[in-house]
């Protein structure tokens, strides 16, 4: 695949398919990562003087124009930023889009409106693939994030235009997490929480092979204890998905993986509760749930890091959100970063978790994805670095 360094940009119109699926508060931007996440390549394609067209979805509009999933403020956000002005489209397709598109001086940095505003994008219309890669000379996907989703401007676009190839971010999101598929430092320790089995049964089968330890928390534990024959109380689990956490850890158990339950719990009433308290796995009372790794685990947890080599963060240990709730999160985040090992984590709950533990920037390497760095991990081909690749 090639990389926007090896694409002929200087002075050309080149589309930068970006991910600036960002939270809006009040009509502005409530979390920068993702913006920030793309400047290496922005500040790289105006060394360049590129002719920049940004391109994003915002949200799920399904096919209408959402004022509240305008991109306008994203273009202001992204303006301080970069310390220049970002123009910014009403449209993504049609007349005034071409007419400001083919006015961009080399340099310029025009960002188009949410391209979900039309159903096409997310059907793949060739159509209106067509109408956004004739705004194009060069194609460049920096979005990890939407990778894998087989979308118009993500799959359509670059089979219509003949120069393309990942930003900088999408390379370095590739880098990272085919190394810890093809040839991962060891030893390795996957660190897995939130609140469900049933949407990491495929990240947890495909990397088992590649692991040593397999530490999990989160309500997704209490699954795999129901598994392992305890009682959990009024706990969330998921009662469908303990034959599969069976048959996770006997899978462990054959390949050497050496597995971290919880060994103790922190209760409470409900999630909003004030009180909590920390009982044994074997005492949990039966009109109590747990939303937390109780204080002997977070030991546990913390010397099964010392010493290995990489460690993958996906799922909060505990319900961070309210404090109570938040030392296992906060315990194990902080004993990750201070590991001389490869730390790297994604998924949006994960993020927001290690930067409440202060450890975000520790961390050698934090995904923008979330959906998209679940199915790399699960060993899917995505259909955005797929149509790269036959590209080159
Ligand atoms: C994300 O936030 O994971 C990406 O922007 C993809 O968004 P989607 O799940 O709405 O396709």
């Amino acid at each position: 695949m090639k990389t926007i360094e090896q694409l002929s940009i200087s002075e050309k119109r080149v589309f930068i398919r970006v991910d600036y699926n960002v939270p809006l508060e009040n009509g502005q931007v409530a979390d920068d990562t993702r913006l920030r996440a793309t400047l290496a390549t922005l500040k790289y394609a105006l060394s360049k003087k590129a002719k920049i067209i940004l391109a994003s979805h915002l949200g799920r509009p399904k096919g209408k124009r959402v004022l509240e999933l305008s991109l306008a403020p994203v273009a202001k956000k992204l303006s301080e930023l970069l310390g220049q002005e970002v123009k910014f489209a009403p449209d993504c397709i049609g007349e005034e889009v071409e007419r400001m598109v083919f006015s961009l001086a080399p340099g310029e940095i025009l960002l188009l409106e949410n391209l979900r505003f039309y159903e096409g994008e997310t059907k793949n219309d060739p159509e209106f693939a067509k109408a956004l890669a004739k705004l194009a000379e060069v194609y460049v996907n920096d979005a990890f994030a939407v990778c894998h989703r087989a979308h118009a401007s993500v799959v359509g676009v670059p089979s219509y235009v003949s120069e393309c190839g990942a930003g900088f971010l999408l390379a370095r999101e590739i880098k990272y997490l085919s190394a810890l598929l093809e040839k991962p430092k060891k030893p390795v320790a996957l660190v897995i929480g939130g609140a469900k089995v049933s949407t990491k049964v495929g990240v947890l089968m495909n990397l088992l092979p590649r692991l040593d330890k397999l530490i999990v928390g989160g309500a997704m534990a209490n699954t795999f204890l129901v598994a392992d024959g305890h009682t959990v109380g009024t706990s969330f689990y998921e009662e469908e998905f303990v034959e599969e956490a069976k048959k996770i850890l006997t899978t462990a158990q054959e390949q050497g993986v050496k597995v971290y339950l919880p060994v103790d719990l922190v209760v409470a009433d409900d999630k909003e509760a004030t009180e909590a308290e920390n009982v044994s796995i074997f005492e949990v009372p039966a009109d109590k749930a747990a939303f937390d790794i109780g204080k002997e685990t977070r030991k546990l947890f913390a010397e099964a890091l010392a010493g290995v080599a990489t460690i993958v963060w996906n799922g909060p240990l505990g319900l961070f959100e309210n404090e109570l709730f938040a030392k296992g999160t906060i315990k194990v985040a902080r004993k990750s970063a201070a590991q001389n090992a490869i730390t790297m984590a994604g998924g949006g709950d994960t993020l927001r978790a290690l930067k409440m533990a202060g450890v975000a920037r520790a961390f050698s390497y934090l995904s923008t994805g979330g959906g998209a760095f679940l199915e790399f991990l699960e060993g899917k081909k995505l259909p955005g670095i797929e149509v790269l690749e036959k590209k080159s």
